[in-house]
């Protein structure tokens, strides 16, 4: 990591470190069961860490507006359990053996266990969520998770066929991970009290940091440092799934490299990963998308250009560039 992004991330924590810490008490509590396995699983994947930066987004806008009560928190925690969720099924669909640095759930507990105890983690943060009483929040996160859910499935119709378009890929990336971004941001901005036109712009702030947080992590896939973003590298390639790397490369590469990217996607060949990392890299594509994570960070920065100067509007600007930069 860079020091510049170290030290991003240092001040962006220590912004809303005592409320990190209640998110975390809130977490530990929540995620008791009786039953022994949905612990054991539970506390396999939250204790290994993770950035948390969806809960981060709540905390941030809800302090931006000047929120004094503890709704935050609780919202904080529902969202990363909403995201665990995703990501315990995410590994069972994507057939990934290592995250956040370990062993995958499924890799460790097979596929029926962690699915089950994502359906547990969604289950229990809808029971969260209703205990705020709250309808707009509720809104807000229903409708947050069947987008996710409606992108991963677009996602799945679009494994193996190079011939997904920008746009198509745009419209994954925005369902499956930048609605979540989208929709902690709305929650922090709404629970702070924020009006209607300002909790939009937060969303905006969200659904453009979450969509250039996909499109580095699609970028990371090829050209990461595995024991950096604690994933296999070559996970995207194997599962022949068209990211904007191999979509631009399919518009603008030479005919050889066109021809290799297409039987990739075809074929999911990992065998291939060399020559395509070689592909990507040297041709522009990985530029390219860094270039359209840039952009997207520019909007959500622009999007909240109106918020009134505080810490957390410097933490909520810092994000962007991290978002960007980030090799984790
Ligand atoms: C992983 O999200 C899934 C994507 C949307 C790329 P994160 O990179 O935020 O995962 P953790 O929580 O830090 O492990
Ligand atoms: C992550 O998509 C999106 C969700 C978890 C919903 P990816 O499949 O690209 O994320 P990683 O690379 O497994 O973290
Ligand atoms: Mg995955
Ligand atoms: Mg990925």
């Amino acid at each position: 990591m860079s020091a510049a992004t170290q030290h991003a991330q240092n001040t962006i924590a220590h912004s809303i470190a005592t409320d990190m810490e209640a998110v975390n008490t809130v977490i530990r509590q929540r995620l008791h069961s009786e039953v022994s396995l949905v612990n054991q699983i539970a506390e396999y994947i939250i204790s290994a860490g993770g950035k948390r930066i969806r809960p981060v987004l709540v905390l941030l806008l809800a302090n931006a507006y000047g929120y004094k009560g503890t709704d935050h928190h609780e919202l904080a925690a529902v969202v990363e359990f909403i995201h665990t969720a995703t990501l315990l099924h995410d590994d069972v669909v994507d057939e990934s053996s290592m995250r956040r640095g370990r062993q995958t759930a499924n890799a460790l507990f097979g596929n029926a266990a962690s699915v089950l105890v994502g359906d547990y983690l969604y289950s229990r943060s809808f029971e969260m969520m209703t205990s705020l009483d709250n309808m707009r929040v509720m809104s807000i996160l229903s409708r947050a998770t069947t987008v996710i859910a409606e992108g991963e499935v677009l996602q799945l119709l679009n494994m193996h066929d190079p011939d997904v378009t920008h746009e198509s890929y745009l419209n994954v990336i925005r369902s499956k991970t930048a609605k979540l971004f989208e929709a902690a941001a709305e929650l922090g901005a709404l629970v702070g009290g924020a009006g209607d036109e300002q909790i939009a712009a937060a969303g905006e702030y969200g659904r453009s940091l979450g969509t250039a947080f996909q499109l580095i992590d699609d970028v990371l896939d090829y050209a990461g440092d595995a024991a950096e973003i604690g994933k296999n590298l070559g996970d995207d390639l194997r599962e022949g799934k068209p990211t904007l790397p191999l979509i631009w490369l399919m518009e603008n590469g030479t005919p050889e490299q066109r021809q290799l990217v297409r039987s990739c996607i075809e074929h999911g060949d990992e065998a291939q990963f060399e020559a395509v990392l070689a592909a990507v890299s040297s041709s522009g594509a990985l530029a390219y998308t860094r270039q359209q994570a840039e952009q997207a960070a520019r909007r959500a920065a622009e999007a909240i250009a109106g918020l009134p100067e505080s810490v957390y509007k410097a933490s909520l600007l810092q994000l962007c560039s991290f978002a960007v930069d980030r090799n984790h």
